[in-house]
């Protein structure tokens, strides 16, 4: 895997921010996996400023979210619908017919998904996937024992998902919906290119076990080892624990960046 180690997080998501740039420059019709979180604010922000500044233009891009939770409506402010408008999509010209989050309201969730695994096929599939990561290694909302072979569906969140993201509902764990709609990982890795981001100490047990440690269902990240084109973007927080690279270091302005 490739790794890149950016000096802060500003950096860091600057960095991955031109990874989507040169995707929509190299085929302006490209298909992006979108997350949410804390961690692609930074991503997002930067996205906008070179859209505002540069001209990069998502007029033709589609996009489809990683995941949504179930019960909330995309007025909620918590839910991903509404964080994806708010911070990235009212501020650029992508085309809402091309934008895609599963519905948290469908009537039937396990249609919902299936219908949501079919467009993602008629769009050509995804040509880019941008991740976050859970502590406990989870990538959309495939928490630990998803099996590798999952596609788009409905699923329990983990205890651990539901405290991490109170913070997201007025820090209340009983308003965090129990269930989400999410993208399998066959579905992201089925993706031609991926990158993940993460920043933070806390991400850095979990980004350890995501390059170094074993491939298995109990760290679903751990599973991007196997891809053939996948880059994790890191501040030095998230890439603390990691073992120094046996291959050379390639330094760049406030980025190191290694082959693991
Ligand atoms: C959520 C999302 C993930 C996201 C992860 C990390 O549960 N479903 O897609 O990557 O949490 O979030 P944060 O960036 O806020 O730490």
């Amino acid at each position: 895997m490739k790794v890149i180690i950016a000096d802060d997080y500003e950096i860091m998501s600057r960095e991955a921010a031109k990874v989507v740039a040169a995707e929509i420059e190299k085929n302006p019709d490209c298909v992006l996996a979108l997350p949410t979180g804390g961690t692609p604010l930074g991503f997002y922000a930067e996205l906008v400023r070179m859209h505002k500044e540069e001209g990069l233009d998502f007029s033709r891009v589609t996009t489809f979210n990683l995941d949504e939770y179930l019960g909330l409506p995309e007025t909620h402010k918590s839910s991903y619908a509404f964080y994806m408008y708010d911070n990235f999509f009212n501020d650029v010209n992508v085309n809402r017919d091309r934008v895609h989050i599963p519905r948290g309201l469908a009537e039937d969730p396990h249609e919902e998904a299936a219908a949501y695994e079919r467009e993602i096929k008629k769009a050509g599939g995804i040509d880019l996937a941008v991740l976050g990561i859970g502590r406990n290694g989870h990538i959309g909302f495939n928490e630990p024992k998803t099996e590798f072979g999952s596609l788009t569906r409905p699923i329990y969140l983990a205890k651990r998902t539901i405290e991490a993201n109170a913070r997201f509902f007025d820090d209340d764990p009983d308003a965090v919906p129990r269930q989400a709609i999410s993208m399998g990982i066959k579905t992201i890795m089925n993706s031609r290119k991926i990158i993940l981001l993460a920043n933070g100490p806390e991400k850095s047990g979990a980004i350890y076990q995501t390059i170094h440690g074993p491939v298995t269902d109990m760290v679903p990240s751990s599973v991007l080892q196997l891809h053939p084109d996948c880059t994790v973007f890191l501040d030095r927080d998230a890439a603390s624990e990691l073992k120094p690279p046996s291959d050379d270091v390639v330094q760049g302005p406030g980025i190191m960046s290694m082959v693991y």
